[in-house]
């Protein structure tokens, strides 16, 4: 079952987090001359038009992005991110949000491979169109845990797998603590940054217990409440699992979150969380 469209979500609060955790995961492998990897299992379009049909249906953006692109002084930590927003909506009208992979893409030199994975037909084709000439990009119309694996380990010996699924399907928290487990059999000085939904607090909490009770070491947990939990109001916050996190991300969090609340809280329950859920 393919339904999800991540054109109705693009830039949403889910976005901002998610593509700021990315950004400073890259950033931190840059400091090294030496060549990475970066995977991204469910690329998605990786471009978006905030004026489609798609986009402007519950304009999501509108709750995420668009509260924060502009704002004067943000953190130094989230520059990378908001820089790549400016330069791709230079007449100062937000129009167009990056996914990932374009994220990706303008942060990373030549020297560093793409490897991206994307089952839809749809999204894979612009997906392709948008990168399929790189030298340094690989788009493959697979199952993105399969894909990561047969890519395991590089032969750089570093990299990062972003996993973003949608999950659409109750299966889909053991899809990701299962194919994880077996990745990071494969290349265990990765760095997997798994993103998730919170929706229902009880789904959330046994997932990260899975990942606490997984035997894999040195895991982060990064949370943004935009609103207090509930089982009825759809997503109400998003998280991060990062295992072999890089040594500053938690720090630099605690400067960033603290800013992405305030922009972004819905009500007073907001909260967010930086916490180290399995030691090194
Ligand atoms: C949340 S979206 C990805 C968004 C993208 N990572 C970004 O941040 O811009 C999830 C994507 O996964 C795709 N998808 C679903 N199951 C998949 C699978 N098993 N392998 C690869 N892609 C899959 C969906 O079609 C959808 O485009």
């Amino acid at each position: 079952m393919l339904s999800y469209r991540h054109s109705f979500h693009a830039g949403n609060f889910a976005d901002v987090l998610k593509h700021t955790v990315q950004t400073l995961i890259i950033e931190a492998l840059k400091q090294k001359p030496k060549a990475f990897v970066y995977y991204d299992t469910h690329a998605g379009a990786g471009k978006y038009s905030l004026f489609s049909k798609y986009s402007s249906k519950n304009a999501e953006y509108k709750e995420g992005i668009e509260k924060i692109w502009q704002q004067a002084n943000p953190p130094e930590e989230i520059s990378t991110y908001l820089t790549v927003i400016k330069e791709l909506n230079p007449d100062d009208k937000l129009a167009t949000y990056p996914g990932s992979p374009l994220i990706a893409h303008k942060i990373m030199s030549k020297q560093n491979r793409l490897e991206f994975s994307e089952l839809h037909p749809t999204d894979y084709a612009l997906l392709d169109q948008e990168f399929g000439h790189l030298r340094s990009a690989n788009i493959a119309q697979n199952d993105g845990y399969k894909h990561l694996k047969s890519k395991l380990p590089p032969i750089q010996r570093r990299g990062l797998a972003l996993i973003d699924p949608p999950y659409e399907l109750k299966d889909e928290y053991n899809d990701v603590i299962k194919n994880i487990k077996q990745a990071h059999k494969l290349f265990a000085t990765g760095i997997y940054a798994i993103w998730y939904p919170v929706v229902s607090r009880h789904h959330v909490e046994r997932f990260c217990n899975q990942f606490k009770n997984s035997g894999i070491k040195n895991i982060l947990r990064i949370e943004l409440n935009v609103k207090e939990d509930s089982n009825e109001d759809g997503m109400t916050g998003t998280g991060m699992v990062i295992i072999n996190p890089p040594w500053k991300l938690a720090q630099q969090m605690q400067q960033v979150l603290p800013w992405l609340l305030e922009h972004l809280q819905q009500d007073k329950q907001a909260n967010y969380k930086v916490e180290q859920i399995v030691k090194e």
